[in-house]
């Protein structure tokens, strides 16, 4: 790996790789989510539309598991974290994930672009709110007061991600882009790599089990679990920048 700029800031791509080894499910390994339950049906507007109570059956699930104990931050998160106070320029992670690992490891700079499983929102007042319960047809909006108007603050297959605008922003001006625990199936985020490339100014990693479908895009590709390959990264990124 080049030496990297000791004030070049740094722009973090997360996938659901990064939390398997916290005892999350990923969607597209042999054993995901989507080998359950089809994404149409729980992750999508018309899915919702069509059935609300199993939409929301499936994120009382998920929200339950990640409340329970034994789902804690790996070694992976913690290293995120360590980066972000230990390097010289600004570190954002941007997460695919809707989980709250990364805040829970200590990472501030971040953004959720596919929302957050522990936050809700009504499809009226629109401002998203901490939630941790199930949640169901019956809950009113505290706002407006209208039942059956709230929905989990997840970003579903056709709809917008979240702060597209600050993640283009912190990529037009990175001097390394690491991207982890991704497949690299889902778009805007696996097109950011490129988007990088065509720059030209930054360093490319990629730290994941197994090669993602644009991993011939990076620079490097270093593969391993997340919970070795990330902390033994951020060791060497930190201490050449001591060197
Ligand atoms: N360490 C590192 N990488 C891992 C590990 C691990 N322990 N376990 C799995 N992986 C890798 C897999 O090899 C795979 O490349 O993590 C990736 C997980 O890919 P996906 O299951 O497709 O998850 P992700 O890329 O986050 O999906 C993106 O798709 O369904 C939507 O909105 C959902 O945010 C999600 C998006």
């Amino acid at each position: 790996m080049p030496q990297i700029d000791r004030n070049g800031p740094i722009v973090v791509l997360t996938g659901a790789g990064i939390s398997k080894e916290s005892g999350l499910d990923t969607f597209r390994d042999k054993d995901g989510i989507w080998s359950k339950v089809r994404l149409e049906d729980v992750a999508t507007p018309e899915g919702f539309a069509r059935d609300p109570a199993r939409v929301h059956a499936f994120y009382n699930a998920r929200r339950r598991s990640l409340a329970e104990d034994g789902i804690h931050p790996n070694s992976a998160h913690a290293a995120l974290a360590r980066l972000e106070r230990e390097w010289g320029a600004p570190v954002l992670v941007v997460t695919q994930n809707i989980d709250d690992l990364h805040e829970r490891a200590g990472s501030t700079n971040l953004i959720h672009m596919h929302g957050e499983l522990l936050k809700i929102r009504c499809r009226r007042c629109a401002e998203p709110f901490p939630w941790t319960d199930d949640l169901g047809l019956d809950h009113a909006c505290p706002d407006c007061g209208r039942p059956g108007m709230l929905r989990p603050h997840v970003v579903w297959f056709g709809e917008m991600p979240l702060e597209m605008e600050r993640i283009f922003e912190a990529l037009e001006a990175c001097a390394l882009f690491v991207s982890i625990g991704t497949s690299g199936h889902v778009y805007p985020a696996a097109g950011f790599v490129a988007g990088v490339r065509k720059r030209g100014l930054a360093h490319t990693v990629e730290l994941n089990l197994e090669p993602s479908e644009g991993a011939s895009l990076f620079h490097e590709s270093r593969l391993g679990r997340a919970s070795e390959l990330v902390p033994a990264f951020v060791e060497e990124l930190l201490h050449r920048q001591d060197a």
